[in-house]
């Protein structure tokens, strides 16, 4: 499972890519607007320093102008990603856009339905929301496994982000499920780092050396 992470957050994503596992970016208006930047710019300086996918979403709700926002998203680099929420117009933009050869992260995913649809139009990347599910009683990690297996079963190119990481036991679930991605918040990454026996083990391997030299 590739990791990607899931910030506007240069800061973050500087720090975070410096470990080396980092593959691609994932953004959305709310991480966007949580920053100083405007989105163009955040985008270009995201680019300078990731050569993965980058994914940066369209305002617009209707088909010419997300077409439009898309192209412009595009042109910044070419490995920018558009997301395009799952709408209809969404996925009449998704089908034009793959035709011009341009990526897609259809996004806002709750059903195995609206996957299916997204990768029918020729989605590059589908990201269903799991936490999102959870938070109204719905098993979020469960809809990405099903969307895996139908995107398998029916040899679908489309690949499954599992967005919406609220913690490190989902990104395990994601694992479990053979999701092809996983874009996961800052925080949650530092935590997947950390075990308290690896701590309690570096201060008795310390501890040990230190009682000998
Ligand atoms: O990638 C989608 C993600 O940013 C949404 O996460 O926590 O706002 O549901 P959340």
């Amino acid at each position: 499972m590739r990791f990607f992470i899931d910030t506007a957050s240069f800061d973050n994503i500087k720090e975070i890519s410096s470990w080396g596992i980092i593959e691609g970016v994932t953004t959305n208006p709310s991480l966007v607007s949580k920053e100083n930047l405007s989105l163009q710019e955040i985008v270009k300086k995201i680019t300078s320093i990731i050569d993965g996918p980058v994914s940066a979403e369209v305002i617009a709700t209707d088909y010419d102008n997300m077409l439009k926002e898309a192209r412009e998203l595009h042109s910044i680099a070419s490995n920018v990603v558009v997301k395009i929420p799952l709408i209809e117009d969404g996925l009449k933009a998704a089908s034009t856009l793959k035709k011009e050869g341009i990526k897609t992260n259809l996004t806002l995913v709750f059903s195995v339905n609206q996957a299916l649809l997204a990768a029918k139009a020729g989605a590059t990347y589908v990201s269903p929301f799991v936490g999102r599910l959870d938070d109204i009683g719905v098993d979020g990690m469960k809809i990405a496994g099903d969307i895996v297996e139908a995107f398998d079963y029916y040899d679908l190119d489309s690949e499954v982000i599992a967005a919406s990481i609220r913690n490190p036991a989902h990104v395990e679930e994601a694992i479990k499920r053979k999701c092809h991605v996983a874009t996961v918040p800052y925080d949650v990454l530092k935590k997947m780092v950390e075990h308290p026996l690896t701590d309690i083990g570096i201060q008795k391997f310390l501890d040990d050396w230190n009682k000998k030299n």
